[in-house]
């Protein structure tokens, strides 16, 4: 279960103040698929880095299974983050001189996984997504949707509980748009709980749940999840 509990965000640069989240409290089940939609600027990426103990809220607090994520130490919050958090991006950060395989490699060495080991999973996770034969391409020489494939691949060698996207179906062909539709519905269906910002209606209608961001401040949350703009 993830839980807000009247987390806020204000930028603060060179005197000016932007408000991107208004104080919200809000809860995710285990296991949920939410989909974060509203206008460019509402706060939808803030909230999904804060989700993801990548940006800590100005007030309020985080929690993820029962821990205040940003009331622990940097290194507590990083080995959570590690082990129950994975993050699908629109620019999918993909080393430019690794291979398709060895992108997907990165996780599983920095977690300690022997290198037979590492490749025979790697393998795996590209052939899910349909790169089997793509191993040894570096992200220049694969197109767009593939490289989010790889990326998709990467995010889920640790086996993350959570997983969260931004905008992941952002500028992808058709084909691309529908795998990795395809493969969040499957994570879903494995019990893994999604919180993904989109823009693009389908991909919102496959989510269980919407919440809908205007503002910096939480206007619709539909289904079964308590939610209130405090
Ligand atoms: N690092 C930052 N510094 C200052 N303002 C920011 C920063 N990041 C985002 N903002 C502002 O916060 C608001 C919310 O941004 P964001 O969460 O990125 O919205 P969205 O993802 O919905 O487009 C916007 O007004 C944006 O300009
Ligand atoms: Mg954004």
């Amino acid at each position: 279960m993830i839980r807000l509990e009247d987390a806020s965000k204000i930028y603060r640069r060179r005197g000016e103040q932007v408000v991107a989240f208004r104080p919200t409290s809000l809860e995710i089940s285990t296991g949920d698929y939410v989909a974060v939609v509203g206008p460019s600027g509402s706060g939808k990426t803030t909230l999904l880095s804060m989700l993801g103990g990548m940006l800590s809220p100005d007030e309020g607090q985080i929690w993820i299974d029962g821990t205040s994520i940003y009331a622990g130490s940097v290194t507590a919050r990083a080995s959570l983050r590690r082990d129950k958090i994975g993050f699908v991006f629109q620019t999918f950060n993909l080393v430019p001189y690794l291979t398709a395989i060895e992108n997907v490699q990165v996780p599983l060495c920095l977690a300690g996984v022997h290198k037979d080991d590492q490749h025979r999973h790697a393998l795996g996770l590209l052939e899910r997504v349909g790169l089997g034969d793509r191993l040894g391409h570096k992200p220049s020489e694969l197109s767009i949707g593939q490289q989010q494939r790889v990326a998709l691949a990467r995010t889920l060698a640790n086996g993350p509980p959570i997983i969260l996207a931004d905008e992941p179906t952002g500028n992808l062909d058709p084909d691309s748009r529908a795998c990795v539709l395809d493969f969040l519905d499957e994570l879903h269906a494995e019990g893994r709980t999604i919180v993904m910002v989109t823009h693009d209606a389908t991909a919102a209608s496959r989510a269980k749940r919407k919440l809908t961001l205007r503002d910096g401040s939480l206007v619709t949350s539909d289904s079964d999840g308590p939610a209130r703009a405090a």
